[in-house]
């Protein structure tokens, strides 16, 4: 089981007692591993998918944004909690990904509803309008910060942003890891707690998952 930071057992406990997603899910999960080999270990899987749902189902987005596409699993686990006139759009650098995503879009229910924009999600970025209810980045950990300040004047009064994989298999604690990429994460985490514009919760859930929102967005509503 790759990517989580709870023991195993445990990790299993919780998939145990997570309700299932639909076949289609599990076939996509199967056939990425398939093709795809180790690069599969970057799937959210089956219970960050479900809290992906959960979550798009409590806030009732309007518009999705989701950073990091891979085969598309994460956006078909959002699409499933969006209403019929909710939009996703989705981004990945990585052609081949992009295609094996469209695939899987197209041979869902939800293809009308998902946009996927091939390129840096940086680039990406400077191309889109919001408001956004919900921002999901999943994507090059080393940008993480940048696509923190990008994404926030997207964000809506009441939206969301999640960040995946801020615990980084533990790898966060490790002061003698020093890679760009756990170095990045850090910067993230330290920086949120310090950030007075938002309010934010990390959740130990698989590699770790930050929601944010703007302060006082909900508050006495
Ligand atoms: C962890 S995977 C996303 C997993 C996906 N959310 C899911 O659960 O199935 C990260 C993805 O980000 C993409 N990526 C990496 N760097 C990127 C960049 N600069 N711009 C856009 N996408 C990028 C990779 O090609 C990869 O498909």
């Amino acid at each position: 089981m790759a990517n989580t930071i709870t023991n195993p057992q445990i990790e299993s406990y919780v998939e145990s007692h997570t309700s299932q997603g639909p076949k289609y899910l599990h076939e996509i999960a199967e056939r990425t591993h398939i093709d795809l080999g180790e690069r599969a270990r970057m799937l959210t899987g089956h219970v960050e998918g479900r809290f992906l749902k959960f979550l798009v189902s409590m806030l009732k987005p309007e518009k999705i944004l989701e950073i990091g596409c891979f085969t598309g699993y994460s956006a078909l686990c959002m699409a499933e909690g969006l209403s019929k006139n909710g939009r996703i759009t989705t981004c990945d650098i990585s052609e081949e990904h992009a295609q094996i995503a469209k695939s899987n879009f197209q041979a869902s229910q939800y293809a009308d509803q998902i946009n996927l924009i091939l390129g840096p999600a940086l680039i990406t970025l400077e191309t889109l309008e919001g408001p956004y209810d919900f921002i999901f980045v999943d994507a090059d950990k080393e940008n993480y910060l940048r696509y923190y300040e990008t994404v926030l004047p997207l964000l809506s009064k009441n939206g969301v942003i999640a960040f995946d994989n801020v615990l980084w298999s533990g790898q966060v604690l490790q002061v003698e890891d020093q890679t760009e990429e756990t170095k990045a994460i850090r910067e993230l985490n330290d920086y949120l707690i310090k950030d007075d514009r938002i309010e934010c919760v990390m959740l130990p859930v698989r590699d770790g998952i930050t929601l944010i929102r703007s302060k006082g967005s909900t508050d006495r509503l």
